[in-house]
């Protein structure tokens, strides 16, 4: 059965809702096979395939291209595509067009969005207009810079007090979900009671209505840090070099082709 938005938002309280990113055919294929709920398309194609160090060179053009590879797989998982910094912090106009090219032309089903309640007059303009977005709270990787790195948040009642207040603005401005990241667990869990809609955590503790991990990290093929929130499930880095210096050392030695 194909997930749909409405899908995930009624999970609340069924079963954890399981989503992974994926960037590419061949890892959407392997993940909607697993049966996972939601595929995003992470801005982390960035850090993750594209060697930058931040996510903030992410352009639209990059996101079309990832985003279209994992829709052609037409998974059953709802696919939902990252909108890129400069993207969502421009003309409203050009952030419109740019989830109408991520949907129309790439295939996403729904587009994120990085920030809190200053970005719900925007999500909720979208909404209305029939763009289902998941809203992404806590710590915001396209802030980098800003932040000075990353790290825990909601540890101040300060800080707290905010996201929850971030988690109900985007809720009434019509979100289907809202990602944590990053977030205290005692926090992400008063943020899951308070709201009606899915909180799906990462690094943000077990009380969230769902999970969500960055495939590369849970696979064992990060290159560099790997958060410690992040449980590795494999290690295809490792296996991935031993295959190719299995195949070198047999070209090498005239052992292959035999
Ligand atoms: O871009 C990304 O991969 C993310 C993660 C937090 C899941 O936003």
């Amino acid at each position: 059965m194909r997930i749909s938005t409405q899908t995930i938002s009624s999970l609340k309280g069924e079963r954890p809702i399981v989503a992974v990113t994926a960037y590419d055919a061949v890892m959407a294929r392997y993940a909607d096979e697993a049966g996972v709920d939601l595929i995003l398309v992470g801005d982390s194609v960035g850090t993750t395939q594209l060697g930058f160090e931040t996510t903030i060179p992410v352009t639209l053009e990059m996101m079309l291209h990832h985003t279209a590879a994992v829709a052609r797989t037409k998974p059953q998982a709802l696919v939902v595509a990252d909108i890129p910094f400069a993207v969502a912090h421009g003309e409203f106009k050009d952030l419109l067009e740019a989830c109408r090219r991520l949907m129309q032309i790439a295939g996403a089903e729904a587009v994120k969005i990085e920030g809190g309640a200053s970005m719900a007059p925007k999500i909720e303009r979208l909404t209305n207009a029939g763009i289902p977005v998941l809203a992404h709270i806590g710590l915001l990787p396209q802030q980098f810079h800003q932040l000075g790195g990353y790290r825990k948040f909601g540890r101040s009642e300060a800080e707290k007090l905010i996201l929850v207040a971030d988690a109900l603005a985007l809720e009434k401005a019509g979100c289907f979900a809202v990602l944590c990241e990053m977030v205290d667990g005692p926090v992400a869990s008063t943020i899951a009671q308070e709201l009606a809609l899915p909180l799906i955590g990462i690094g943000s503790g077990s009380h969230c209505d769902g999970q969500i991990l960055v495939t590369n990290d849970l696979l064992g093929m990060t290159a560099g840090y790997v958060p410690s929130f992040v449980k590795q499930y494999a290690d295809l880095g490792n296996q991935i070099r031993g295959a190719f210096e299995a195949y070198a050392e047999d070209v090498r030695k005239g052992n292959f082709p035999s």
